[in-house]
């Protein structure tokens, strides 16, 4: 047997990867560890959509080299994922102890790769680009958790002006439904209850004629598949036929990530996304007509270029409208290649700070009045893994919340209603109500 470890940054898209890259991998006798310095292979499945995450991976590789070196050499190094489709060969210049760099659309290659670098003992660079190859090259699913992953599109064509992802993921691609099919079963079969569809526009989703709505009722089918959830949408992308699916399918959970990245119409022509604040919030409530509890999320960015303060004060104006169960905000991180990294008027950095706090103050609050509204209400759970304390097991709420259960340590698995007690910052506590 030989050790893999995988560390995983950014996006839900990579957790997936990381894993079809261990079943890849588990044939030719690679079991996974927690132990980097232990382990004969080392992946880091790595993210490049802000400058932050794309950085950590070259402090990350000089410890690895370290490690290599205490172990004589024995470790094979390999960066997967999004930094080693942009900057793959930047990698194996500035680091000599990789061996192989692998991007998203082409680690199925990776064993044919361990072997020709055992063999040729140098740095092997494989960046391809057709996803299709992939999924058809990848054995099946060996594990599954509870909450399960499942990608059914990749890349983008909208090209948001501050964006990588149409350069690292490429262009729109969605699966072949049956494919997909197949896939959820198997993951069912091996314990799965709930699946999230992903995809970087999953709700721009098009093979033939199949849509994303589609996939949703052909999936609600399944036996035993008892939640579905799907991330991350465009807002543009939120068609009747899938808005009426959040109304029809008790499977679907009422939860939408719906990113909107700023409240400024000017800010949001200068993105390229193709919508205004008020086209948002219709969607908004389009979604929220067919299923009046949904809880929102979104994505933010703050410090756009050319970002003043009252587009800024737009941004909290939508937040305040709209009112979020959970969202993530990010200060704007120049990326090279994009077209916004080269425009002009960059806001200095102390600006995007004072404009993040704000922001973030405002979502946390919202956040826990959410989390508040849920005390005394029972709500269904499905538990996903032991608790921290002995007996305890957590599991999540139709809303996306962890919630903690003492005595349901036997539960994993299951659906149970729940009565919420107590709302913690970033969870939930409750008692099984049966
Ligand atoms: N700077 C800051 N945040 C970004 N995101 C994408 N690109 C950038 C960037 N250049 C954020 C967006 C997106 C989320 C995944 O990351 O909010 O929705
Ligand atoms: Fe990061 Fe985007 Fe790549 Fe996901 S798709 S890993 S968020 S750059």
């Amino acid at each position: 047997m030989k050790a893999l470890y995988v560390k995983t940054y950014g996006c839900q898209m990579n957790v997936y990867d990381s894993a079809r890259m261990a079943d890849l991998l588990a044939p030719l006798g690679y079991a996974p560890t927690d132990a980097p310095d232990a382990a004969d292979m080392v992946i880091l499945n790595t993210c490049h959509i802000r400058e932050k995450a794309a950085e950590k991976v070259y402090s990350e590789l000089g410890k690895l080299r370290k490690m290599k070196e205490a172990r004589g050499g024995k470790m094979m190094i390999a960066v997967a994922g999004c930094v080693a489709q942009a900057e793959g060969a930047e990698i194996v210049r500035r680091q000599g102890a990789v061996d192989l760099v692998v991007g998203p659309q082409s680690y199925h290659r990776l064993p044919e790769m361990i072997a020709k670098a055992a063999r040729l003992g140098g740095q092997v660079l494989e960046t391809d680009f057709p996803p299709e190859d992939k999924f058809d090259a990848l054995p099946a699913q060996t594990h599954a958790g509870t909450a399960a992953f499942l990608t059914v599109q990749e890349g983008c064509d909208k090209f948001c002006t501050f964006c990588v992802v149409p350069y690292t993921r490429g262009g729109e691609y969605s699966r072949a439904p049956q494919q997909i099919l197949d896939e959820a079963r198997r993951l069912v079969e091996l314990g799965a209850r709930e699946i999230t569809l992903l995809g970087q526009n999953v709700n721009a989703y098009a093979h033939e004629d199949w849509t994303l709505a589609r996939l949703l009722h052909a999936l609600a089918r399944i036996d035993g598949l008892a939640r579905l959830r799907y991330t991350t949408s465009h807002p543009r992308d939120m068609s009747d036929e899938l808005i009426a699916a959040h109304r029809d399918l008790p499977q679907v959970m009422p939860y939408l990530h719906l990113p909107v990245q700023s409240g400024s119409d000017a800010v949001l022509e200068a993105m390229n996304r193709q919508h205004t604040a008020d086209d948002y919030r219709r969607v908004v409530g389009r979604v929220r007509g067919a299923r009046g509890d949904l809880a929102l999320s979104s994505d933010f960015i703050v410090g756009f270029p050319g970002e003043s303060d009252k587009d800024f004060e737009d941004t909290l104006a939508l937040v305040r409208d709209i009112g979020y169960a959970q969202a993530f905000s990010f200060k704007y991180s120049r990326r090279p290649g994009t077209p916004a990294s080269a425009a002009r008027k960059q806001v200095p950095e102390d600006v995007k700070a004072a404009r993040l706090e704000a922001l973030q103050s405002l979502l946390t609050a919202q956040q826990k009045a959410f989390g508040q509204s849920c005390e005394g209400r029972t709500l269904s759970v499905l538990f996903e893994k032991p608790g921290r304390k002995r007996g305890q097991a957590v599991g999540r709420s139709p809303y996306l919340q962890p919630v903690h259960v003492e005595g349901a340590g036997d539960l994993i698995g299951e659906i149970r209603e729940v009565k919420i007690v107590e709302a913690q910052p970033n969870s939930l506590k409750g008692v099984l109500a049966q």
